[in-house]
């Protein structure tokens, strides 16, 4: 069955889901208070980039499907299925989310419907939200509205949003009636038809399985980061290491890259996030345990500044760093949280001179970080420099040519920091080569 569904707020998360309703078969209304944006979307021109996104957004603003608006009384009129899109942002003054946006989105638009709703939060939020929100959705609907409040997390990674929608591992949602369930069942119709798996819970379950499989995504970083710490120590290589343990099913090859660990808007804001609700509500081991891995994951970054540091002699200055990378990961101009940049910064604040090249992410990084230098391309970062240091895994880093750069740098040394780099290759054209707990073997 067809919906008339509104999607409030329109930044990442709302327009990815927005588009993909649409092509759904829904028709779908995005709200948003931004008059630029707004306009912009009606137009059918995306405000960032991600793979299909703009596509679908032409398809379905032509098709009639999708349109968009500034005001909450329009999505209220039209639509019976109402999904919450809106960020949550870390706190200004500490760890936990900030869920201001999500209340002030449900407190424009309940008191506009006249109707029975369905008010679904997207958004990635701290325990009890869902709870918070219906009560206050019961406060300030009109009398004999009935308005209930589900939760159904995304889980979509950046540059595979759009797939990642479409085609997810499964869909989580979290009801407290019958009708809901039903009504998310008819929402994803195809997909379902399509196989893939649905689980039904309660809300605060709902809620929880986001804030957990991101926890669980980071601890896997960080337990193969705390391995490499092992395998230095040891004369063992993480690399292998991992490839072993990742062919055992019950553990699984992903998210088993040992390096500089995580970065982004999302993994790092969410794990602290789950720290900060885990500690108020006393669960004591939940918030021990994160509060390792998000301690283990900062220890990458010092590991990496480190290793630069030992390889000058114990000290950077006068010394010339060439950094190959500044995303937070390959495939997006996102900085956000980016170890990259967060080590390119460390090591200039020791006194190197930092040159930093990334395909995408120059424009971004300089406005977070305007004091490093910046170059336009590979060769100009690696030039006279004494060090390089490989920190975001661009296709473009890992097929450069060894031999090619050799001749520019004054020391042809570089550390690997996101261990993708053919060691062999670099060690053959004349390079020495370091990974991150790589020590005992020619990884
Ligand atoms: C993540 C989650 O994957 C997604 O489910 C959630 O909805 C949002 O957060 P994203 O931020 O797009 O998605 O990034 P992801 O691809 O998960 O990578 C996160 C970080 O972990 C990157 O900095 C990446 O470099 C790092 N990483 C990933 C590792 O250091 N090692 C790995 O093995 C995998």
């Amino acid at each position: 069955m067809i919906h008339n569904i509104s999607v409030i707020g329109t930044g990442y998360l709302g327009v990815t889901h927005a588009v993909c309703l649409a092509e759904l078969g829904h028709d779908v209304i995005g709200i948003d208070a931004d008059p630029g944006k707004v306009a912009r979307l009606a137009a059918g021109r995306p405000t960032f980039y991600e793979p299909g996104v703009a596509e679908l957004l032409e398809r379905h603003t032509g098709s009639g499907r999708l349109r968009f608006s500034r005001d909450p009384a329009e999505a209220a009129a039209f639509a019976d299925i109402h999904f919450l899109c809106v960020g949550t942002p870390q706190s200004p003054d500490g760890p936990a989310a900030d869920t201001h946006f999500l209340m002030a989105a449900v407190d424009q638009l309940v008191p506009h419907l006249d109707r029975p709703a369905l008010v679904v939060g997207k958004s990635t939020v701290p325990a009890g939200t869902g709870r918070a929100i219906a009560e206050r959705a019961a406060g300030l609907a009109r009398p004999g509205i009935d308005v209930e409040v589900a939760w159904n997390p995304e889980f979509l990674r950046e540059g595979h949003a759009v797939q990642d929608t479409l085609r997810p591992d499964r869909i989580v949602v979290g009801v407290s009636s019958a009708e809901a369930e039903k009504a998310l069942r008819d929402v994803y119709r195809l997909l379902l038809d399509d196989g893939v798996p649905l689980v039904v819970s309660d809300v605060v379950t709902a809620e929880l399985t986001k804030l957990s499989a991101n926890a669980f995504l980071a601890t896997k970083i960080s337990f193969v980061n705390a391995m490499a710490d092992l395998c230095e120590a040891a004369g063992g290589d993480v690399v292998t290491l991992a490839e072993a343990l990742g062919l055992d099913g019950r553990i699984g090859p992903r998210f088993l890259s040992a390096g500089l660990g995580f970065g982004g808007g999302c993994l790092p804001k969410d794990l602290r996030a789950t720290v900060a609700n885990a500690d108020e509500l006393g669960a004591c081991t939940t918030s021990a345990l994160l509060r390792e891995v998000e301690s283990v994951n900062q220890h990458c970054r010092a590991r990496l500044v480190d290793m630069a540091v030992q390889h000058c002699g114990g000290s950077l200055r006068a010394h010339r760093v060439g950094v190959l990378g500044a995303s937070f990961k390959p495939g997006t101009d996102d900085v956000r949280d980016s170890p990259a940049l967060d080590v390119a910064a460390q090591l200039q604040a020791r006194g190197a001179h930092v040159s930093v090249y990334d395909p995408q992410a120059n424009a971004n990084a300089a406005s977070v970080q305007p004091a490093l230098e910046y170059v336009d391309a590979m060769g100009e970062a690696v030039r006279d420099a004494d060090l390089v240091l490989h920190l975001t895994e661009w296709p473009e880093f890992l097929e450069a040519d060894p031999a090619e750069l050799r001749p520019l740098v004054r020391e042809p040394c570089i550390v690997d920091g996101r261990n993708a780099l053919d060691a062999h290759r670099w060690r053959s054209a004349g390079w020495s080569y370091v990974g991150v707990g790589r020590s005992g073997t020619d990884g």
